[in-house]
C-alpha cells in the first residue's frame, strides 16, 4: 500500500476529482478528511469510503475561502488522526463570462474561492508541516492556467496564481522536506465541464490530441504518484494530465 498510515485533507472532496483521489488514496491505505463547503454530501462520501475502504475517513465542513474555517479544518483534522501528511488543495469554482460582460462580483469569487483558498489552506497548515519537518503539498491548477482560455479571465487567472503559488511554496518548504506541486488537468468528465453543450464538449475534444476529455481517475492517478515515494526529489513542478491539449 502506497500510502498506509499516512493521512491526507483534501478540499472540495466531497464529489468530482477531488472525490476520486479521496477514493484512490483511501484503497492505497491513507486516513482521509472530506472536507467541502456541502457538509450533506461531504459527509455521504466519507462514509462510503470508510464503508468499502475499511479506513478511517471523516468529513469537515468548510469555505476555503474563509481563513479561519481552514484554521479549523487544520485543527479538526490533527486533533482526529494526531498527523496530516498531504494536503491537496482542489476545491475550485467557474463563473465564465466575456472580459467585457464579467461582473466584479464573478471575478472576486472565482479568486476568492480558488486562489485565496489555496494561499489560506496553505498557510493553516504551514506551521504544523514546517514544525514536523515533511509533508506533501499538491494543488489543482488547470490547463488554462497555463495556455488561458476565452471567457475565463477570473478562472483563469486564479489557476495561474495557483502555479506561481505552487513554485514559490516549493522554494519556501523544500528546507523543510516539505514537497510542493500542481497538477494542471485538461479538460475532466465532472459536474464542472457537464455544465457545457454537446457541441462546446465536440469542440474542445477536437483539440485534443488524445481525442477526448480525461476521466477523474486519471488525475488521481497522478496525484497519488505526486503523493508517495515515488516522487520524493519532485518539487516545484506542474504535472499537466491533459491529453496533450497543451504541451
Ligand atoms: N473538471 C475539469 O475539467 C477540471 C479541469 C481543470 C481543473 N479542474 C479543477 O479541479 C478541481 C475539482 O473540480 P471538479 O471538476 O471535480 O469540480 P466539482 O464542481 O465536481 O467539485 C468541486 C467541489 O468543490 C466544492 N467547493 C466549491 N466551493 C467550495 C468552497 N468555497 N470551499 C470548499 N469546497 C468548495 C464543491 O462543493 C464540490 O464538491 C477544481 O479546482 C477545478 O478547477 C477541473
Amino acid at each position: 500500500m502506497k500510502l498506509y498510515g499516512k493521512t491526507a485533507v483534501i478540499t472540495g472532496s466531497a464529489q468530482g476529482i477531488g472525490k476520486a483521489i479521496a477514493e484512490i488514496f483511501a484503497s492505497e491505505g491513507a486516513k482521509i478528511v472530506i472536507s467541502d463547503i456541502n457538509i450533506e454530501s461531504a459527509q455521504q462520501t466519507a462514509d462510503a469510503i470508510k464503508t468499502q475502504y475499511a479506513i478511517e475517513a471523516i468529513a469537515v465542513a468548510g469555505n476555503v475561502s474563509k481563513l479561519e474555517d481552514c484554521e479549523v479544518l487544520v485543527k479538526t483534522s490533527l486533533d482526529k488522526f494526531n498527523k496530516i501528511d498531504i494536503l491537496i488543495n482542489n476545491a475550485g469554482i467557474t463563473k465564465d463570462n466575456l472580459v467585457l460582460r464579467m461582473s466584479e462580483a464573478e471575478w472576486d469569487a472565482v479568486i476568492a474561492v480558488n486562489l485565496k483558498g489555496v494561499f489560506n489552506c496553505i498557510k493553516s497548515v504551514s506551521r504544523y508541516m514546517l514544525k514536523r519537518r515533511e509533508g506533501r503539498i499538491i494543488n489543482i491548477a488547470s490547463v488554462v492556467g497555463q495556455m488561458g482560455n476565452a471567457g475565463q479571465i477570473n478562472y483563469s487567472a486564479s489557476k495561474g496564481g495557483i502555479i506561481a503559488v505552487t513554485k514559490t511554496c516549493a522554494r519556501e518548504f523544500a528546507s523543510r522536506n516539505i514537497l510542493v506541486n500542481a497538477i494542471a488537468p485538461g479538460f475532466i468528465r465532472t459536474a464542472m465541464t457537464d455544465k457545457l453543450t454537446e457541441e462546446q464538449k465536440q469542440a474542445m475534444t477536437s483539440t485534443i490530441p488524445l481525442a477526448r476529455l480525461g476521466e477523474v481517475s486519471d488525475i488521481a492517478k497522478a496525484s497519488l504518484f505526486l503523493a508517495g515515494d515515488d516522487s520524493a526529489y519532485i518539487t516545484g513542478q506542474v504535472l499537466a494530465v491533459n491529453g496533450g491539449m497543451y504541451m
